[in-house]
């Protein structure tokens, strides 16, 4: 096994991984909601603990070396440095959605185009590393050299934390959209201090939209155990916020 092979086969398991991805997208396109919202946290949760580890690895292991052995390199080196800090923020964009659509409050529209868009990025960049790291590595390296970096390489993977982006417990997603449910009430009370009645309706429709979606989805994935909980909260949120939304409307239509 020689650094170069290690890379490819890496790169060969993230194509295989991502070509699974067209039957999540499919399932976000039919707005099957809550089987997709579980595969998108686990496809965010894959991308942490396998793509990340293997982006730090080049980063420590790999670009250093070469950069320093082969300046004339460098333009090809910044470029991949560069996609890899493209990459990195969309998976923070994509580790926020994930629990933003388990809770209701993002949409499947939004995963759908996040997951292209990621999944062009990552091909793209591994297309490119596929072209410019053997060359680069098989004149650089002598064959222990390769090892070294090879061990070093193995090293790191394997130390690396399964799931370096912690997964939210059930408390973090609760907190978190309480508060997201706190900031839709007080732009919408802020608005009607305003006499913006237009923004009102909008942000009470936002806290309305997301309070019963947060109750459905506690109904069916958070708090499977719990029901008799979600179902009184449905209920008692439902009376609650329709005949208000409605009479925001109304007085914004007069
Ligand atoms: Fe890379
Ligand atoms: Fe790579």
């Amino acid at each position: 096994m020689s650094l170069t092979r290690q890379l490819r086969d890496e790169h060969d398991q993230i194509r295989r991984r991502l070509r699974e991805w067209d039957d999540l997208l499919v399932e976000l396109e039919r707005g099957v909601g809550t089987f997709a919202a579980l595969r998108l946290k686990e496809e965010a949760q894959w991308v942490c603990s396998e793509v990340l580890p293997h982006l730090d690895a080049e980063e420590s292991v790999v670009f250093p070396l070469l950069s320093e052995r082969e300046p004339e390199g460098s333009v090809t080196l910044q470029r991949l440095s560069d996609d890899h800090a493209q990459l990195r923020e969309l998976i923070a964009q994509l580790t926020e959605l994930a629990w933003k659509r388990q809770l209701g409050t993002a949409t499947n529209l939004q995963a759908q185009e996040l997951l292209k868009t990621f999944r062009w990025r990552l091909l793209d960049h591994i297309a490119r590393e596929d072209g410019a790291l053997p060359p680069l590595l098989l004149q650089t390296l002598s064959a222990d050299e390769d090892a070294e970096l090879l061990r070093r390489w193995q090293e790191q993977i394997a130390s690396a934390p399964s799931q370096p982006v912690p997964s939210p417990t059930l408390t973090d997603l609760n907190g978190r959209i309480h508060a997201w449910l706190d900031e839709c009430l007080l732009r919408h009370l802020e608005a009607l201090t305003a006499l913006d009645l237009e923004g009102a309706k909008n942000w009470w429709r936002k806290f309305a939209d997301a309070l019963i979606a947060h109750a459905q989805v506690e109904d069916s994935v958070a708090l499977p155990f719990t029901n008799d909980w979600a179902t009184s909260l449905k209920a008692v949120s439902r009376p609650f916020l329709m005949p208000s939304t409605k009479a925001l409307s109304e007085c914004c239509d007069r």
